[in-house]
């Protein structure tokens, strides 16, 4: 869901390696303060100013309840960017907290707080060394947040789990895992696979100094499930939204080409056990 529609296009500046999480952490803050300006002015409208929604094929929470009922309930929203989920959680009863590592992220979730006097309260952090204690929240989710962009996604599982409450819910949406085989294109050229499915290294764009600017990494649906059970976790459900007829909005690599013929999300709804 990120703005790049041609990130995995060019191969000059990019390579495939591990890095560390304080690299990867320090190239997402830096990439998503120097993008945040942009994936606003290009996406703020369709996101809303106080909706949540789950992905580019325009699903969302006032119409599939992945959350449960939240009125009352204490919501952390990880990756949040300009906080629109919870703003919406707001208006619905709930006690959100909004985070993300990002502060130019933030900043516009502060204006849009003002413009459209719901506060949701707003944190900095990153999701791999989350800054609540245990069992503080009841529900947890991000769409398209910090998941893809952390090197050690099962880290950010753990964390989830540590700061949920035993039966609370983990709610997150991700780029369909099967896109990764194709370039990131929205026409024909999307439709060629290309990348292997099982190619799991770390996809790294370096400066000239050879120091990561960008990471994203890729899991495979096996290896989602994996890291969410290793964590506790139990799978409820994996939600694969559909394109929706008469939606005609190309976000990056989603266009109404690809979507008819393959899923561009997948949303997967887990809880911790009551006994965890
Ligand atoms: C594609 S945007 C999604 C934002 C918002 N959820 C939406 O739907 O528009 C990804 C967000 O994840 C945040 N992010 C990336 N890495 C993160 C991390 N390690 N911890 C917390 N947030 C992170 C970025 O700063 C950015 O705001």
């Amino acid at each position: 869901m990120h703005s790049r529609t041609v990130a995995r296009m060019t191969e000059p500046g990019v390579a495939r390696r591990p890095v560390s999480p304080a690299e990867s952490s320090r190239a997402n803050r830096r990439w998503w303060d120097a993008d945040a300006d942009s994936y606003l002015a290009e996406h703020g409208e369709f996101l809303g100013d106080s909706d949540l929604l789950w992905c580019p094929e325009g699903l969302r929470e006032a119409t599939a309840g992945l959350l449960g009922d939240v009125r009352g309930r204490r919501v952390l929203e990880v990756g949040c960017g300009a906080a629109a989920g919870s703003r919406w959680l707001v208006t619905q009863g709930a006690r959100p907290v909004a985070m993300d590592l990002s502060a130019g992220m933030l900043r516009h979730a502060s204006v849009l707080n003002e413009k459209t006097g719901i506060r949701a309260p707003l944190i900095q952090g990153d999701a791999s060394e989350l800054p609540f204690g245990a069992g503080h929240f009841d529900i947890a989710f991000t769409a398209f947040g910090a998941i893809p962009f952390v090197a050690d996604s099962e880290r950010v599982m753990r964390e989830v789990f540590r700061v949920l409450r035993p039966g609370g819910r983990w709610v997150f949406s991700v780029t369909h895992p099967m896109r990764w085989i194709f370039l990131d294109d929205p026409g024909e050229g999307g439709l060629v696979a290309v990348h292997s499915y099982f190619d799991r290294r770390l996809y790294v764009e370096e400066d000239e100094h050879g120091e990561p600017t960008y990471v994203e990494q890729h899991r495979t649906v096996g290896d989602r499930v994996r890291e969410l059970v290793a964590a506790g976790f139990t799978l409820l459900d994996i939600i694969e939204p559909e394109w929706p007829a008469g939606h005609d909005r190309i976000w990056g690599q989603w266009s109404p080409l690809r979507g008819r013929l393959f899923p561009g999300t997948a949303i997967f709804v887990t809880r911790k056990p009551n006994s965890g």
